[in-house]
């Protein structure tokens, strides 16, 4: 069975989509070699963009045109019905998008690249079709509050989960662009308190933003072209390594 874990929140250029396409990057690659689905699940599709360039990258240089795991498209209020098997999604493929149906036993994981805004109940049936969802924010006041808020409604959701009997979703808080300043060591403090106090974040994970991060938010311009050319996870960055291998133990356990 495939787990889905999205990567979340309302707040739009915190490094969602960044995110999920680093890590599908990663877990797809060696030594792990998970099967990766990544589902772009907003209308600006920045994800399926990418994708699409990488095609016309590999095609204008004559160059097998194959990844490491598949990009398909599929609306935030489809989504329980697509992973139901009940609507199709969109594959992006060489030949243009292909409808296909939602296969559980193909994946150990299916990404979710949730959109920056929307509708509260789309956002909710999205929420309700994770098992894991990673939270990603920056680490300023202001985007702790956005955040906050967008809490709630994981929170309420949650609470649908206990009252229907469904298992909680698991979470992650990812701070995207980490920096070492006092007001990003009082909204750690902030986020830790709420970690031990509420118990509803299972682990803390923080990145930094550096510009040599962006070579791993490619399938084939920059990304293969380095893993190829190191072959293994050994040669990235020590901080990402440690990054991806917290983020894989909390989507393990
Ligand atoms: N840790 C990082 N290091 C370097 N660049 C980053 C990092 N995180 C995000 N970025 C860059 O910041 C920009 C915004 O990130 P991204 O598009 O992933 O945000 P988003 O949350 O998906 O936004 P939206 O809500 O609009 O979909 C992108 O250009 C991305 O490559
Ligand atoms: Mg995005």
């Amino acid at each position: 069975m495939s787990k889905i874990v999205g990567f979340v929140n309302q707040k739009g250029g915190v490094g969602k989509s960044f995110t999920s396409k680093v890590v599908a990057n990663a877990l797809s690659a060696r030594p792990r070699n998970k099967r990766i689905l990544l589902i772009d699940c907003d209308e600006q599709a920045t994800s399926v963009a990418m994708r699409k360039r990488d095609i016309e990258v590999l095609r204008s240089e004559e160059k097998p045109i194959e990844f490491s795991y598949p990009i398909a498209t599929c609306l935030p209020a489809d989504l329980p019905a697509v992973l139901a098997g009940k609507k199709p999604l969109q594959i992006i493929t060489e030949a243009g998008p292909i409808s296909c149906e939602f296969d559980d036993n193909k994946y150990d994981y299916t990404f979710v690249d949730m959109p920056g805004r929307g509708q509260s109940n789309d956002i909710f049936a999205l929420l309700a079709s994770l098992d894991y969802a990673v939270i990603v924010i920056k680490g300023n006041d202001s985007e702790t509050l956005s955040t906050l808020d967008f809490l709630k409604i994981i929170d309420r959701s949650q609470k649908l989960r206990t009252s229907h009997g469904i298992e909680l979703l698991n979470l992650a808080l990812m701070y995207n662009e980490f920096e070492n300043t006092t007001i990003y060591q009082n909204t750690v403090r902030f986020w830790e308190k709420m970690k031990s106090k509420h118990g509803i974040l299972k682990e803390i994970l923080y990145l930094s933003s550096k510009e040599t991060y962006k070579k791993y938010d490619n399938t084939y311009s920059n990304m293969l072209h380095e893993l190829r050319s190191n072959k293994s996870l050994e040669g990235l960055h020590k901080e990402f390594s440690s990054f991806v291998v917290k983020l894989t133990n909390f989507l393990e356990a």
